[in-house]
């Protein structure tokens, strides 16, 4: 299995790290080839999950937007996001390499119920590592896991955010290897796990084909996802790879969108560097030392992004573009307001990009944007900033 995306990916992780990864890569090839086990995981996604999700048209969007809009429905998933397929996956193949316990690392807070629910249903111990400043704003999430039976610990190191909860996972992981697999929430990080989140949530876009060939005969034109790390976006994107008539287009978080001022876009404003144990854009000072991110979405806040999201832009595959904060609230308000959806920030951020660049689009293009989750757990945040209880919606559509 390549380690590299092109120039992009890698191990550069501690020496004592290099068993567990490669006992995760063996692993990988052993299960993922064997019909028992594949034959669990896909029960589990359609019995226990609710797989497949649908392909859902929005009529009312669509119109204002001049293009045909579809929502790949993740938010109706389990637990509420895209995460969980990645979770039951690492799970299965954490017991069934006889490990007992789970680490995790989350930022939303999404990855981590959703580890907490694999690890509840399988007979797994979880701990989950979660920055102080995410804790405080993502507090529904913590008392679910909290109710899953796992534990959360609170990280007050450094910007006490999603880098700093992957950092204290990482090293959990190095002292107990032995009985504990590091359920990574996203597709980034050392080799193989770009790979192995990427094989699990590519179930979102081999679906997508399915769905599309079924309601217009053919793909979609254009696929559209929000790149945190990089999970829902590769998934969505990988079965429309060799596909090069399919544009896919990946949208990162500009966070107030001021200039100077803190984003969570390492694709649109970063340059290469290491960090997690890959190498991949990753937003940094001139001596290479990591900037914050920022974003109203937590799930996005993140300065670096999966080897597979660099290479493919670097290749010219994909493209990566930027929507702030109020593009993705008054996307959360307008799918609300006129097809009764209410998204998840992190997906309001794709949406926010459709709706801002419809009118750039061939009219009446085929348009899915994966909507990676609901945004129930979003309504205090999205309330917060805007001070009036809700976010005004998007602009008239288009232009
Ligand atoms: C709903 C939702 N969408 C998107 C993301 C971003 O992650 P990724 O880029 O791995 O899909 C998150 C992260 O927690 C999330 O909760």
């Amino acid at each position: 299995m390549d380690a590299y995306f092109g120039d992009f990916g890698g191990q550069f992780v501690p020496e004592l790290l290099m068993p567990p990864l490669n006992e995760l890569e063996e692993a990988m090839g052993r299960f993922f080839g064997d019909p028992a086990f594949t034959g669990e995981l896909d029960g589990l996604l359609s019995g226990y999950a609710g797989r497949p999700t649908p392909l859902t048209f929005c009529p009312s969007l669509s119109e204002r937007l001049g293009v045909e809009l579809w929502l790949k429905r993740e938010d109706l998933l389990h637990t509420g996001a895209h995460k969980i397929n990645n979770t039951l996956g690492q799970a299965l193949l954490a017991k069934a390499m006889g490990k007992s316990r789970l680490v995790a690392e989350t930022g939303a807070g999404q990855p981590g119920v959703a580890t907490a629910v694999a690890a509840a249903r399988l007979g797994l111990d979880a701990v989950v590592y979660m920055g102080a400043v995410d804790v405080e704003r993502q507090s529904v999430n913590v008392a679910r896991m909290r109710l899953l039976g796992a534990e959360v610990k609170s990280v007050a190191d450094g910007t006490r955010t999603l880098k700093d909860a992957i950092n204290e996972a990482l090293r959990d992981w190095i002292a107990t290897q032995r009985d504990t697999h590091y359920c990574f929430g996203t597709a980034a990080g050392p080799h193989p796990f770009p790979t192995l989140v990427r094989e699990l949530q590519s179930v979102i876009g081999k679906e997508i084909r399915a769905q599309a060939m079924e309601a217009w005969g053919g793909p979609p034109d254009l696929v559209c996802a929000c790149v945190g790390g990089g999970s829902n976006a590769i998934g969505a994107f990988s079965a429309f790879l060799p596909d090069r008539g399919v544009r896919l287009v990946g949208v990162e978080a500009a966070g107030t969108g001021e200039p100077g001022c803190c984003n969570s876009a390492p694709l649109n404003l970063g340059r290469p560097g290491v960090l997690h144990g890959q190498l991949s854009m990753l937003l940094q000072t001139d001596d290479g030392q990591i900037l914050p991110s920022h974003s109203v979405s937590a799930g996005l806040d993140y300065p670096g992004v999966g080897p597979e999201h660099s290479f493919l832009q670097a290749s010219g595959r994909a493209e990566y573009f930027m929507a702030d904060d109020s593009d993705a609230l008054g996307a959360f308000r307008t799918l609300s307001l006129l097809e009764g959806i209410i998204p998840a920030l992190e997906s309001s951020h794709a949406l926010g990009w459709v709706i801002k660049n419809a009118r750039s689009l061939a009219p009446g293009s085929k348009v899915v944007v994966n909507l990676s989750g609901r945004g129930d757990k979003d309504l205090d945040i999205a309330a917060e900033r805007t001070g009036e209880g809700f976010p005004p919606p998007s602009g008239q559509g288009g232009g």
